[in-house]
């Protein structure tokens, strides 16, 4: 009998002794087969059997027994702060975290969206400077470019790697741009080599937005480490996760001295300690991460390097199995990148492909047969974010009236093909279904392939 909970793999491995699992094995599309499963073959969303029901890793990982003495050991010392005494866990992670990344320095801060704002505010980059950024990532790359008064520009994304397109960076470029802001976004490298060649010869500086790309290089260098600096967070879903949490990392002395004393309230460090003689502080804010947040990461640190080895491993053998279903493009990477973080394993969908089924109806599907995915991001090159910043007190007293002209910047700043990315194309996985067996691969398989050969019907089905 079949149940709603049973999935078909179990009945292709429970069957197989008897050689009807072998053959469906063989030939898992055939209909007839699927026929004869008294309704494995019809899509979950239409009252078939999921392909899955099993759940997939809960996230984040953690062991009591291996990762809970040092976070224990400060709970229960009462020294919480990186400044309560000596050594500090805070100094310890950042430490691992630049030694693991191959680069001079790390600072540890509250999160990523301040790691981005540090960065930007030390490199000097402010109001009446224009910051070129994708318009696809998460919002706080764009609230980091306008908490500085800086002026996000929006520069179009090349769909077939997810990535900001060097080429219209290069489109953008002004007399007021300051900086580029290119962001690793999905855990996929940005085109670095292109970026900093564009960055040098028109004299900008570069923050890397590595907030999801931990571990993930290009010609075996870790990103973060090619612009001026690289920022990481370490939020709970994140592949380092610490709950809350960020770094910057960097090989500039000067630079990295300058965000140690503004995360933490303007006291001098290094090189800052001559510069401002007797005086108390420099402007700076508190920024600081607590040591029982670096145990956390240091317990994290630990599993990320096998951890992205699988993600990796995984990700090339989904890719490889679902680029032959026709209608599902998989995401490129330059050839240039040695490694990927997969935060997010990343697909375009083609709906001709799939009778005109609409992405949202795809998606719902799949989520049905037992495979969790998202359809992404939406464009943040038109949101309502900017308007409101461009109304605040600050903007109106910083920038002139006309360049705050709402509908004029909406029409400079349009970026089509991430319109259509958003809009039609993405599909995601999260990085925790990567952590998983082939045979965890194969069901994501199974459900595209059984939607595939499904869509007509689905469409024509009122549930969608
Ligand atoms: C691309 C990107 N940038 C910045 C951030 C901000 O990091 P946080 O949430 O740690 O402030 C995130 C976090 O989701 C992110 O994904």
């Amino acid at each position: 009998m079949w149940k709603n909970n049973y999935s078909r793999r179990e009945f292709i491995k429970k069957n197989s002794l008897t050689g009807l699992g072998a053959v469906i094995a063989l030939n898992a599309t055939t209909s007839v087969l699927y026929n004869c499963a008294n309704g494995a073959s019809d899509p979950a969303i239409l009252g078939g059997i999921p392909v899955r029901t099993e759940p997939w890793l809960s996230w984040p990982v953690w062991d009591m027994e291996k990762d809970e003495e040092q976070v224990m050991e400060i709970l229960r010392s009462g020294r919480w702060w990186r400044g309560a005494g000596r050594p500090s866990v805070v100094d310890e992670f950042e430490k691992e975290w630049a030694e693991t990344l191959g680069v001079k320095r790390s600072l540890a801060v509250v999160n990523g969206t301040n790691s981005l704002i540090i960065s930007l505010r030390m490199l000097n980059v402010g109001a009446g400077d224009e910051v070129i950024v994708t318009p696809y990532t998460f919002i706080a790359t764009t609230h980091a470019i306008l908490e500085t008064g800086a002026m996000p520009v929006f520069a179009d994304v090349d769909r077939e790697t997810f990535q900001i397109d060097p080429e219209k960076i290069e489109e953008k470029i002004t007399s007021r741009t300051r900086a580029i802001l290119p962001v690793h976004i999905l855990g996929l490298p940005a085109d670095m080599v292109k970026i900093m060649e564009i960055a040098r010869e028109n004299d900008l500086v570069v923050v890397e937005d590595a907030c999801q790309a931990w571990m993930a290089e290009i010609n075996n260098q870790k990103l973060g480490t090619f612009g001026n600096a690289g920022c990481f967070s370490f939020q709970n879903s994140k592949n380092l996760p610490i709950g809350e949490g960020g770094a910057i990392v960097s090989n500039d002395d000067d630079l990295m001295d300058k965000c140690h004393a503004y995360h933490n309230t303007g006291r001098p460090v290094g090189r800052m300690v001559d510069l401002i003689g007797g005086n108390l502080a420099l402007m700076g804010n508190n920024l600081r991460m607590t040591e029982y947040q670096a145990a956390i990461g240091l317990a994290q640190l630990k599993r990320l390097e096998q951890q992205t080895e699988t993600r990796n491993r995984n990700a090339a053998y989904l890719k490889s199995k679902i680029s032959g279903i026709p209608g599902i493009i998989p995401y490129k990477l330059y050839p240039n990148v040695t490694r990927a973080a997969f935060h997010l394993f990343p697909f375009r969908y083609q709906q001709e492909e799939f009778n005109d089924l609409p992405k949202e109806a795809f998606l719902r599907a799949l989520r049905a047969e037992g495979i969790p995915a998202s359809g992404g991001y939406t464009g943040l090159n038109d949101k309502l974010y900017l308007k409101d910043a461009f109304q605040s007190k600050n903007y109106q007293a910083m920038y002139p009236k006309e360049m705050l002209d709402f509908e004029k910047y909406l029409e400079e700043n349009k970026c089509p093909e991430n319109d259509r990315l958003c809009s039609e194309e993405a599909v995601w996985f999260s990085q925790n279904m990567l952590l998983g067996s082939t045979s965890d691969m194969d069901d994501i398989y199974d459900a595209i392939e059984k939607i595939h050969a499904n869509s007509g019907r689905i469409k024509d089905s009122r549930n969608t």
